[in-house]
């Protein structure tokens, strides 16, 4: 701790569904050894901000939620080492960076992901915000950048490249959730093979990263399904050699297309009929990864003589098996060759349209929406 006055900001704020989401001024807890202050310039919307509204997830209201930050370094503490004062960062998920998971460079499965994420204090329960003095829920994937100012984590800040200098923060904030576990869950997780059938089920960001890392994999054919058909028109720009609506018979358009089954399934819908569905397409040794948030409650069925003989898998993936380090880079590097051009799914609000954002991405209108919550200069 040090005696410096506390740092000032305007913080989103969310109580719960039944009230918008309410900019407020707060204040930032000193930085500890391991931290840095970020500047936000902009941090995208994500389903998962959503589902912790709706109480979907264990994560305590009221809360400053947002985890797809990019900003500015304005402060570090005295270990750190992976930025400093005026880097340009981009944000994702924490990690404790000494358990079984993050030893073998596989931190999205941390066995300690909830207090570093969603515990909103810091894993040792200190806060790291507070509004009219009193501590508030933050630290949301060791972020919380619906805000002007973000305290992040050495292991949750990646600098953008110097090579990536020209590309607009604004346009990188959302690399770290969304477009990672897609990307990911296709290169890193299911391993992707040329030459291999995949169908990707829901083409919002994740599903259309998926597409995106299935055509740098060389899967063929890449087919997209999802109801909604402005959607499968983008999946179709971005990749997708096929694509069909699930509400006119997708299953067996797709069993005509590839009778000897499909090498991959991925679902983004965490609809248990379309899981089903969708593991009822593999050829032998396929593989179903699944993203998709689902009711707690919800069980998967699968007919156990299929599942052995084949030798198919099922496979849970969180955040695409990204490790940060490596993967954000790597993807930036697509993004520039043109082979991740995932600015095609960004719609851009300011900070105070924070509502309006959201509500565009529920109605399906925007893929991803970004705020615009500061300048890069
Ligand atoms: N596991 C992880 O690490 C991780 C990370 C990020 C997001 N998620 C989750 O992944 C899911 C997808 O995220 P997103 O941001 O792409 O969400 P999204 O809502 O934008 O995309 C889901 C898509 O599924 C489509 N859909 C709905 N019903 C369908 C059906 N019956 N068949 C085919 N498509 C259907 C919708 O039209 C939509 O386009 C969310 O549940 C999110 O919470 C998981
Ligand atoms: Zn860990
Ligand atoms: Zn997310």
């Amino acid at each position: 701790m040090t005696d410096q006055s506390p740092i000032h900001a305007r913080a989103a704020i969310c109580r719960g569904n039944s009230e918008p989401f309410a900019i407020q001024d707060v204040t930032l807890d000193a930085l500890r050894p391991e931290e840095l202050r970020i500047r936000v310039v902009a941090c995208g919307i994500c389903h998962t901000d959503l589902a912790v509204r709706d109480k979907q997830l264990p994560v305590p209201l009221p809360v400053v939620l947002g985890h797809e930050g990019a900003g500015i370094v304005e402060e570090v503490g005295s270990d750190v080492t992976v930025a400093k004062p005026g880097d340009r960062v981009v944000m994702s998920f924490n990690s404790c960076g000494h358990c079984p998971s993050c030893a073998v460079d596989a931190p999205t499965y941390c066995y300690e992901f909830f207090p570093h994420n969603w515990s909103g204090m810091r894993a040792d329960g200190s806060p790291t915000l507070f509004a009219d003095g009193e501590p508030m829920n933050a630290n949301f994937f060791g972020q919380s950048s619906f805000a002007t100012q973000a305290i992040a984590h050495e292991r949750n800040v990646v600098k953008v490249p110097e090579s990536a200098a020209d590309i607009p923060l604004e346009r990188l904030a959302p690399i770290g959730c969304g477009l990672m576990t897609g990307a990911g869950a296709v290169l890193r997780s299911m391993k992707v093979r040329a030459g291999l059938p995949i169908a990707i089920f829901g083409t919002g960001t994740v599903g259309m990263a998926a597409i995106m890392a299935a055509k740098i994999a060389g899967a063929d054919p890449i087919i997209a399904v999802d109801v909604n058909d402005n959607r499968l028109a983008v999946a179709k720009e971005l990749g997708a050699t096929h694509a069909f609506n699930a509400k006119d018979d997708a299953i067996g358009k797709i069993r005509e297309l590839c009778p000897q089954g499909l090498g991959y399934v991925f679902d983004t819908t965490g609809i248990n009929k379309v899981i089903q569905d969708a593991w009822s397409l593999l050829a032998p040794m396929g593989i179903c990864g699944i993203v998709g948030a689902s009711d707690p409650a919800d069980n998967l069925t699968f007919n156990e003589a299929e599942f052995m003989g084949g030798g198919r898998r099922v496979m849970g993936i969180l955040g695409g098996d990204s490790d940060l380090v490596t993967f954000l880079p790597d993807l930036i590097a697509y993004h520039q060759e043109g082979r991740f051009p995932f600015e095609k799914l960004i719609g851009y609000f300011n900070f105070d349209q924070i509502n309006e954002a959201i509500e565009a991405s529920e109605s399906g209108e925007v893929v991803k929406p970004v705020l615009k919550i500061g300048s890069e200069d």
